[in-house]
């Protein structure tokens, strides 16, 4: 199923939204050294056209330099072949090898759907199926997603704010965590049946945030991709997208968000604490005990000239937005 988004003229306050995206791809492009590695470039051949003079090699070097930047801007941005964001998915609940989500999911019913919002807040909700994809101004957002086993993407979400949502149920004081859960179907989820299938995890698949993270305008509430609803091995029909986060935080077809007073266990730490913790900011400086986290594989459609391995970024490149929710924390120690 197609999912429509509203053209320019009928944005109101998303057009901010799609202001402040902008400037995460900018601010992800200088981190990456991309933005300053151009305007390095480009003063130096300032400077040479100031004095007045081009030789031919600075005319070959100034091509050569302009295609290194717009190879290296399409690197970073690239978005992964739709192909491969279906098929390589991490989704234990349907088998837990990389192409099992795709081939045990396609019956997968995901209507009817209903997702509660309860807890501590004031105004508790019950939305089903038509409320997820109508009740919020949809927007797309395209957001590199990095997994702890150290490969990455670039994937065009569509989805609202979870800060959206979480503001009509109307948190009250006591509301320091959101609590997520996936739904609970063995008769539909081989994994959730059959514990070899699924990878000895004890489901439901649960997970969590701090509040304020669950309130930056960064964290998402997707259902779709490349512009058509989620397919079930990506979490139909709506899942949570933290792009700064390692993917496992990322909890797919979610059927209850509970406002907490307490820190929620969360599914793979519950599992092995010391390998995976609450908080899963992607961090080059902090290995998970069998996977290096300096760097990382981008899955791409292997192009003559992609550049698959590359240095991982704090954050995952989000660190200008997301950086203020540490401070003064140990990331080592609340990793
Ligand atoms: N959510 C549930 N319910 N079950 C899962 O097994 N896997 C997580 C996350 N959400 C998972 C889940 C992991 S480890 C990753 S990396 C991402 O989903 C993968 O999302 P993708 O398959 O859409 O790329």
């Amino acid at each position: 199923m197609l999912i429509k988004i509203p053209n320019k003229s009928h944005l109101n306050d998303s057009d901010v939204t799609q202001e402040s995206v902008y400037q995460e791809r900018r601010s992800l492009l200088k981190q990456l050294g991309f933005l300053g590695a151009g305007a390095l470039i480009s003063s130096a051949l300032a400077n040479k056209a100031k004095a007045g003079f081009f030789s031919d090699d600075d005319v070959s070097f100034k091509t050569q330099a302009l295609e290194y930047q717009t190879d290296t801007l399409n690197q970073a941005l690239i978005k992964t072949p739709e192909q491969k964001i279906i098929s390589h998915n991490n989704f234990y609940e349907f088998g837990a090898k990389k192409d099992q989500p795709a081939a045990l999911s396609q019956g997968f019913q995901v209507k009817p759907w209903q997702l509660t919002i309860s807890g501590a807040c004031d105004n508790p909700m019950t939305l089903d199926y038509d409320d997820l994809t109508k009740l919020f101004p949809l927007e797309e957002r395209i957001y590199r997603l990095r997994c702890v086993e150290a490969w990455s993407m670039v994937i065009p979400w569509i989805g609202f704010p979870l800060a959206s949502l979480l503001k009509r149920v109307m948190p009250n004081s006591k509301a320091n965590y959101v609590a997520f859960e996936t739904l609970h179907d063995p008769e539909q989820m081989p994994g959730q049946a059959n514990s070899r299938l699924g990878g000895g995890i004890q489901y439901p698949y649960v997970e969590g945030l701090r509040i304020d993270e669950a309130m930056n305008p960064l964290t998402l509430m997707s259902v779709g991709l490349y512009g058509k609803t989620l397919p079930p091995q990506n979490g139909a029909p709506i899942r949570l997208v933290v792009p700064w986060k390692y993917g496992f935080k990322s909890i797919k077809s979610i059927v209850s968000i509970k406002l907490l007073e307490q820190q929620p266990p969360t599914t793979w730490n519950k599992l092995a604490p010391n390998e995976y913790g609450f908080y899963a900011n992607v961090n080059p400086k902090h290995d998970h005990p069998r996977w290096s986290q300096a760097s990382e594989r981008r899955i791409t459609s292997g192009g003559l000239f992609s550049r698959n391995r590359i240095e991982t970024l704090p954050f995952n490149g989000y660190g200008e937005q997301v950086a203020d929710l540490y401070k003064g924390m140990n990331l080592s120690r609340h990793y």
